[in-house]
């Protein structure tokens, strides 16, 4: 396997202000099931309002945080008044307890800090949660969801160990939907895997002539840039970007790119070279082709650059290879009132020869865009191999 890297150089771009697509029509949280128990623990009214709030600061975070977690905190006085609140904004900048702590100042001390994540005890690109609490001398810590990573696992013992009073699993469903995608990957040690396709009625992803632009109308073609955004990796095969020399990034609705740092990494598999002059090559975002037909080593390789969501855009052979190797965690379908017959099939050879072993799935979302409808999916079968 070979990697030809490729696009724009981060690093060199400024963060500019930006309006990220709002998520205004939410798919479903496709994990729900993957949610923690939920029950409400030993929190008071004011603690669960203060988690309510962190949930709230941990989702309103513009943009991706990956491969890091959206955190929020609130830090509470011994009154229950709120004295600073915090979030993650993303890799190397500082957990949501040490922004509410920078809030708070002096006044941190004999607080409850409620956060929706298990605090972390591990020194990472920035220092353990658990030492900043403990220093700031906090005397509650709340928390939601238990930190599914065995490396930043442990807080709460770490911090019970330090005669701090530690309540965990408040709000945990909310938090673990907030996360879903992330902990997954964690738990997986893989990157979550949607594959979106766009087909008529009777499954064509393109007429007989090979033409395909475009399937569905305006209100779908902007969703599918909604949740682009939202993933950390757009996935094609090179038979796409040959055919279709697509751009592949997230485009508003007058069809500009966001900026740069909102755009999702491109991935393109297969062995073929790409012209220079392929718009996947533009410096309108990262860009990355994998030369290899073993979809495990596309997920390692997209793990290794920090992926968590892969957002898989076909073709019908690529897809097809990641759902033959049960590696489709979620399906998103954009299907318009049209029939196409003789044309070609939205998915290529997915390893079934019979009925019986067909790829099964179950519906956890319908949503009507226009004149084409959205349907999510998730498999009720487990990965193969
Ligand atoms: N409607 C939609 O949603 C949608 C989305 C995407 C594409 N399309 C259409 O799909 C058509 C292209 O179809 P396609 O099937 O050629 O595209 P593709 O699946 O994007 O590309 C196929 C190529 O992927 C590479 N590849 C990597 N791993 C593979 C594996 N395990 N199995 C098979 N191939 C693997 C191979 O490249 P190498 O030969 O270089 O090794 C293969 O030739 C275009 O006409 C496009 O318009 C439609």
């Amino acid at each position: 396997m070979t990697v030809r890297m490729g696009g724009s150089t981060r690093s060199s771009r400024e963060p500019r202000a930006v309006s990220v697509p709002r998520d205004d029509n939410a798919t479903p949280d496709p994990c729900a099931s993957y949610a923690a128990d939920g029950r409400d623990r030993m929190a008071s009214p004011v603690e669960h309002a203060a988690m309510r709030r962190a949930l709230e600061l941990a989702a309103s975070v513009p943009g991706r945080v990956s491969p890091n977690p959206r955190v929020g905190c609130v830090l509470l006085d011994a009154t229950g008044t709120g004295i600073g609140e915090g979030a993650h904004r993303g890799a190397g900048t500082v957990h949501a307890e040490v922004d509410a702590l920078g809030a708070a100042g002096a006044a941190a001390r004999g607080a409850t800090a409620v956060v929706t994540l298990e605090p972390c005890s591990h020194t990472g690109r920035t220092g353990a949660c658990t030492d900043a609490l403990i220093a700031a001398g906090v005397a509650r810590v709340v928390f939601a969801m238990t930190d599914p990573d065995p490396v930043a696992a442990g807080g709460a013992d770490v911090l019970r160990n330090s005669g701090i009073g530690v309540e965990g699993g408040v709000l945990a469903a909310d938090a673990a939907a907030l996360n879903c995608r992330w902990a997954f990957s964690i738990e997986r040690a893989r990157p979550f895997v949607t594959w979106k396709v766009a087909a008529t009625l009777d499954g064509r992803s393109a007429a007989v002539d090979g033409t395909s632009t475009w399937i569905t109308g305006p209100d779908a073609r902007h969703d599918v840039h909604r949740l682009r955004a939202q993933a950390d990796a757009i996935v094609v095969g090179t038979g796409t970007v040959l055919a279709d020399d697509p751009r592949l990034n997230v485009r508003d609705r007058m069809d500009a790119p966001l900026p740069f740092r909102h755009q999702p990494l491109r991935v393109v598999v297969g062995t073929r070279d790409l012209p220079d002059t392929a718009r996947v090559w533009d410096d309108a975002a990262d860009t990355v082709q994998i030369r290899t037909h073993d979809v495990r080593a596309v997920l390692q390789a997209l793990s290794d650059l920090g992926v968590r969501h892969a957002w898989l855009e076909g073709g019908p052979r690529l897809a097809g290879a990641f759902v033959a190797a049960g590696l489709v965690d979620e399906v998103v379908a954009y299907l318009a009132p049209a029939l196409l017959g003789d044309g070609r099939a939205a998915l290529a050879a997915a390893g079934v020869e019979t009925l019986a072993g067909r790829h099964r799935l179950a519906f956890t979302d319908v949503t009507r865009l226009g004149a084409d409808v959205r349907l999510t999916a998730r498999p009720l079968t487990a990965e193969v191999g």
